[in-house]
């Protein structure tokens, strides 16, 4: 009796205690209203698409074990979804957003809730759309604090600035998509690079709304850099200054100093910069790292480090010192994209997967169909055919009629297959001179099976077929370590002896080296459909991507959810 008393007095405090802990957690009840809005920029008013009229959108504000529930209200003229990108869904790939691959997208006059909880994860990333390229103005920060009491694993300064990184046409950008899917062609580069969704001083018409951000000496400051341009990578430096790497996707990393960042699509970097310079101006700027042999937008988007205290010029010309101007990398200068890379490491040690159940070899690269009528206005790639890219040689195809993951769910057949390779069809020199024989992918919606709880190691080769080039992949539903990379083809006898299976950076979205390879771990703990694909725009349509379909483990916590009532249908 005693004994029982004392029990459930125990299990009162503990279930005390469960609340308090529920309490800390919160639930941001949002609404995105996806509309045109006249935007203005290099001396033109598009109609852009975004989110309650911003460009770039909302920031969102979050702490670790939060719940969000996003309403997505569309009054577009285009069906559009929403991607969290980086967050991990864990058994909620109706959260995700990729649209056809998790849910069918949202049409006009229709909406949506995004319900999702952040469990174990923090820092910087962001959310999209996953629609056709409406994500060139329809993206913003996902910023994740740590729990109240938390603490960062280095410094942490008391301001904080997101720098979004973004690609503008200067037309609608769905135009200029619409217009590549027909001839086959490349799609026409951008007209500028954004910082903060302003192109900045080296554009016309845009001087005056160049973006800026005041700094007291001696302060430091974090930046999360975050890349949502379309198509580019970007080197990212601010002049002067040195930058320390303190995070890459949402995952801390041991901190390093240096003078430029690499960035590609769908990247996120946080460092640290402190006002330790010259009282005036200085330009933060981006542009390209262009590793492939294919056209690109070169210009530079600049915004200004401007120190309270910034002397002014006197008497005639009076007004404001002009800004300091960093050192650049060359466009193609792999070499220093490459070191940058290769210089992160986790910030602990790390739980690498060490066992590999499932060890998969994928080709990445670009490709050419060949067209019936070459001179036919359908087939206005090189040399009369159709651009199109694959892994290994599948080009994925949107599912029309459903999403992979409703019908897998509902067991609806014939709307994918779950025999994609797992190595190539034939093995050759994947970064020599491939034969044309082998340039040709073929079409198809292929989906990978995996266990539940799969150790699984994925060696993501460059080809060099068209071109060689750094494709940033990117996975849903997880994040994974980065365990070796390489120039030249991988080999499987002696590159595994080189891996780093101690504190390999944990990430999102990495680059193949141009005409190299990167291998990747990840433990398969969370079921569903998962989409694998380049994070270039251009790359995206044309099929470099896949699907995951991770099996259900045992009981419903190790069990995909069931799907919201209000998912749209197709
Ligand atoms: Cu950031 Cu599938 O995308």
């Amino acid at each position: 009796m005693e004994s029982s008393l004392r029990f459930s007095s125990l299990a009162f405090i503990a279930l005390l205690a469960y609340f308090a802990f529920l309490a800390s957690a919160e639930l941001h009840v949002r609404e995105f209203v996806i509309q045109p809005k006249p935007v203005k920029r290099l001396c033109r008013t598009h109609e852009s698409i975004t989110v309650n009229g911003q460009f770039p959108g909302p920031t969102l504000e979050v702490r670790n074990g939060d719940s969000l529930a996003i309403t997505v209200i569309n009054k577009a003229r285009y069906n559009i979804s929403i991607h969290w990108h980086g967050i991990r869904q864990l058994r909620n790939p109706w959260a995700d957003g990729p649209e056809y691959i998790t849910q069918c997208p949202i049409r006009p006059g229709q909406s949506y809730t995004y319900r999702f909880t952040i469990e174990d994860q923090e820092g910087t990333l962001w959310w999209h759309a996953h629609s056709r390229w409406l994500r060139a103005t329809v993206y913003g920060a996902l910023i994740i604090y740590p729990r109240l009491g938390s603490p960062y694993p280095f410094h942490m300064p008391k301001r904080d600035i997101p720098v979004l990184l973004g690609e503008w046409w200067d037309r609608n950008p769905m135009d200029v998509l619409r217009q590549a899917q027909f001839t086959g062609a490349a799609a026409n580069v951008s007209d500028a690079y954004t910082i903060n969704g302003q192109p900045g001083d080296l554009y016309r018409c845009s001087r005056s709304e160049t973006v800026r951000f005041p700094i007291f000496p001696g302060e430091t400051v974090q930046l999360r850099v975050i890349n949502a341009g379309l198509n580019q990578q970007l080197f990212f430096s601010v002049a002067n200054h040195q930058l320390t790497v303190v995070e890459t996707d949402s995952a801390y990393t041991k901190p390093f100093t240096t003078s430029v960042i690499m960035i590609g699509p769908g990247q996120t970097t946080n460092v640290l910069l402190t006002a330790n310079q010259r009282p005036g101006r200085y330009y933060m700027a981006a542009r390209a790292y262009n590793s492939a042999n294919a056209p690109f937008d070169n210009t530079t988007t600049t915004a200004i480090l401007e120190y309270v205290n910034a002397p002014t010029r006197r008497g005639r010309g009076r007004g404001q010192i002009a800004p300091v101007f960093p050192v650049l990398p060359g466009f193609n200068d792999t070499a220093t994209a490459t070191a940058f890379t290769n210089r992160l490491r986790y910030w602990k040690r790390a739980p690498v997967p060490l066992q590999i159940d499932e060890n998969l070899f994928f080709t990445v690269g670009l490709g050419l169909i060949n067209c019936s009528n070459p001179n036919s206005p359908r087939c206005q790639g090189p040399n009369g055919t159709r651009f199109a890219a694959s892994i290994n040689n599948q080009s994925f195809v949107l599912p029309r009629r459903n999403s992979i993951m409703q019908a897998y769910y509902q067991g609806m057949p014939g709307i994918f297959t779950t025999d994609f390779p797992p190595v190539p069809p034939v093995q050759f020199d994947y970064t020599g001179n491939v034969s044309r024989g082998l340039w040709q992918p073929v079409k198809g919606t292929k989906a990978y099976k995996l266990k539940f709880k799969a150790n699984v190691q994925i060696v993501l080769q460059d080809t060099s077929i068209v071109t060689p080039e750094n494709h940033p992949m990117h996975l849903h539903g997880y994040q994974f370590y980065v365990v070796g990379s390489g120039f030249g083809n991988f080999n499987p006898r002696t590159d595994p002896a080189r891996f780093n299976l101690f504190d390999p950076p944990e990430r999102n979205t990495i680059g193949t080296p141009p005409g190299g390879w990167v291998a990747v771990r990840f433990v398969a703990d969370n079921p569903g459909a998962w989409f694998m694909h380049c994070h270039i725009d251009s790359h995206l349509g044309w099929g470099l991507a896949m699907v995951f379909l991770v099996e259900n483990g045992r009981g419903q916590l190790q069990s995909v959810q069931a799907p919201p009532l209000d998912l749209p249908r197709c």
